[in-house]
């Protein structure tokens, strides 16, 4: 009988998602070796600091601050690129890959800024790039789009994609904490990226929806025409109105297609979810994702979203996959119909303005004086958009009020062109904030 074959596998970064991975892949490597039917050789992880404190422990002559010593080792078959940013790690999987080897990232900013020259090097050398870590931590959300659903077009993709935002809103939401406070808990539990802007602004989530509507729709959506906002503006008023009418607050990513009329839109905003839909349970750093398939119908998957563990599950069975496409010879999983898929994408546009529509909420800073909402209710009157539900909150002797209300089924265009006429009332002391209520039929 032949030796079973050995597979390196290298790690660029050992942060909180290599630090996971190291400890998982230790850990199950015998389970993992009987399972694939290979040794696997943890080889080498290049870090920024050798000095730096981790929790796990690398034997010495396995850690290096040269990322080269891992990428060009001929006995590295696999690397697993954990640094984050969109520079170096560039270079870095475009050098494995050009080495016809297997890169599996973490990393969805990368994906989704380099997604197109990052597949050609793998059409151009034949490695594979697998990223189901760079989407909703531990769900296996990508294999599922690629395999599991592959019957199905979707109509509607809605998730809970970051978990640091979910995690500060279920905290100011249900335990009171200032938004400073949730968001530095979720650093602290390694929940955020390096950079927290990127999870409190949106930018991280349409990354991640980005991926998700190429790989379901075949278009990346052109940045200019995608909705992103983010949750730094949420205050008490809005946690009030969710609590009393029955919804809860949520950071969405929202992909639909209308098949017939050839669109998609993207949109990445706070919204209010009612509790009835399932995603309103979903809370803490887990993330949530419904598709609504037309030959499945409604499904979703839920689970952690973010943190050491969740991700290193997602790196690890990439790296099975990965193995057992390398020893079976069997076609590698990131070629698969990208060019068909590409060019399905090409016949897509984005939706017009007229054509994205939902109930909306809106927060109101009003002038305290006799008159001043009937200014304001003129305003929806003459863009015939109506309100189904109002709050005033009054704050004596400030010489101003809080209104809060929901609106009605209405267009983007049309909110858009009331909220601008509102901006230029004196009586609205500062920007009017809106939140979009997810309504699945709409
Ligand atoms: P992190 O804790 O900041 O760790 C980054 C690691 O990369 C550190 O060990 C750092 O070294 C190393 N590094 C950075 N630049 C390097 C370079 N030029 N050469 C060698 N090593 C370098 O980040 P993370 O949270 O693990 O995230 C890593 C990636 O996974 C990112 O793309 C992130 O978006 C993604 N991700 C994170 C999570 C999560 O829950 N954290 C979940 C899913 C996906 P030093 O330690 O020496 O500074
Ligand atoms: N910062 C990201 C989040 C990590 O909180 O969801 C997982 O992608």
């Amino acid at each position: 009988m032949n030796a079973p074959r050995t597979i390196g596998i290298g790690i660029l970064g050992l942060g909180t998602v290599g630090q996971g991975v190291w400890k998982h892949l230790s850990d199950k490597k015998t389970d993992l070796e009987s399972r694939l039917g290979v040794k696997l050789d943890l080889r080498k992880v290049a870090v920024r600091d050798l000095k730096k404190h981790r929790a796990v422990k690398i034997p010495k002559g396995k850690i290096t601050k040269n990322p080269f010593e891992v990428i060009d080792d001929p006995a590295v078959h696999v690397v697993c690129e954990l640094i984050g940013g969109t520079t170096k790690a560039r270079e870095f999987t475009l050098r494995a890959l050009k080495l016809g080897k297997v890169v599996v990232s973490a990393n969805k900013a990368l994906l989704c800024e380099h997604g197109p020259e990052i597949f050609d090097a793998v059409r151009k050398h034949g490695g594979q790039f697998l990223f189901e870590a760079s989407v909703a931590g531990g769900i296996p959300i990508i294999k599922a789009i690629r395999e599991g659903l592959a019957a199905n077009r979707f109509e509607l993709i809605v998730g809970i994609l970051n978990g640091t935002c979910n995690h500060i809103l279920t905290r100011m939401g249900e335990d009171g904490l200032t938004f400073a406070d949730a968001l530095k808990e979720a650093q602290e539990l390694g929940y955020a990226e390096a950079d927290p802007t990127l999870d409190i602004d949106g930018i991280d989530v349409w990354h991640k929806a980005s991926i998700l509507a190429w790989l379901a729709h075949g278009k990346w959506a052109p940045r200019k025409q995608t909705l992103v906002e983010g949750i730094r503006n949420i205050g008490p008023a809005d946690i009030d109105f969710a609590r009393r009418f029955g919804f809860a607050l949520k950071h969405l990513a929202v992909i639909r297609r209308e098949f017939k009329k050839g669109w998609m839109t993207l949109g990445v905003y706070p919204a209010l979810v009612p509790n009835r839909d399932i995603l309103a349970r979903v809370s803490g750093v887990n993330n949530g994702i419904t598709l609504r398939g037309d030959v499945v119908g409604a499904t979703t998957l839920a689970g952690r979203g973010a943190g050491g563990d969740a991700t290193a599950s997602a790196v690890i069975g990439d790296i099975v996959d990965a193995i057992a496409a390398l020893t079976s010879g069997a076609p590698t999983l990131s070629g698969d119909n990208l060019d068909k898929r590409e060019k399905q994408g090409k016949a897509i546009r984005m939706a017009d303005l007229d054509e994205i529509i939902s109930p909306f909420y809106l927060r109101l800073s009003l002038l305290d004086k006799a008159g001043v909402s009937e200014g304001v209710y003129r305003i929806f009157s003459k863009h015939k958009v109506s309100i189904a539900r109002v709050i005033q909150y009054e704050h004596p002797n400030k010489g101003r009020g809080t209104v809060t209300l929901s609106t009605y089924p209405v267009s983007e265009r049309k909110m858009g062109a009331v909220l601008k006429e509102l901006r230029q009332l004196k009586t609205v002391l500062e920007e009017p904030f809106i939140l979009r209520i997810f309504s699945p039929e709409s």
